[in-house]
């Protein structure tokens, strides 16, 4: 099987009318989307999304960021894709963790901030950084008959 990654365009890029860009940037890496959905995220699953950041302290910023209660309650499009070094990809193509330090045409670097009342890193987009856990987290996000191969 192909390597696949799991994508999720954050609730600060919907309020922000950024999906459509973020999906065009992503076509450029000539991978096969399977599955996609617009999804209201629950406390829940934001939690067990992130559950490596547990007691960090920005986790319950994270929490409350990936819900959308910081961005006017929006929601979160999730997408699968899958090719050859696909994870690699999709992480070189969003840029560093902290939008300050990307390089600029990242998508990233052109769309993300650091919100300066809460220090938030309002990132846009997530992307899997290993093969395991893409696995782990298209497993958490869909289910198999939303794969679409
Ligand atoms: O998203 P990425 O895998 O690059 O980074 P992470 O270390 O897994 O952190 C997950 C998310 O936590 C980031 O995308 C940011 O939204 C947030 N974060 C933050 O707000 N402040 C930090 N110092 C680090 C991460
Ligand atoms: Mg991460």
């Amino acid at each position: 099987m192909a390597e696949r990654t799991l994508v999720l365009i954050k609730p600060d890029a919907m309020v922000k009318h950024l999906a459509g860009n973020i999906i065009t940037d992503l076509y450029t890496l000539n991978l096969k989307m399977i599955a996609l959905k617009l999804s209201k995220v629950s406390r829940e699953l934001a939690e067990m999304h992130y559950s490596e950041h547990k007691g960090k302290p920005f986790f319950e910023d994270l929490i409350k960021h990936l819900t959308g209660e910081l961005h006017n309650n929006e929601k979160v499009i999730a997408i699968v894709y899958e090719g050859e070094n696909a994870v690699q990809k999709v992480r070189d193509a969003i840029g560093k963790t902290n939008p300050d330090e990307c390089i600029p045409w990242t998508i990233r670097g052109k769309y993300g901030k650091i919100n300066t009342k809460t220090n938030c890193h309002e990132t846009v987009i997530h992307a899997s950084d290993s093969p395991e856990n893409a696995k782990r987290e298209i497993d958490l996000w869909f289910d198999k008959d939303e794969i679409v191969e």
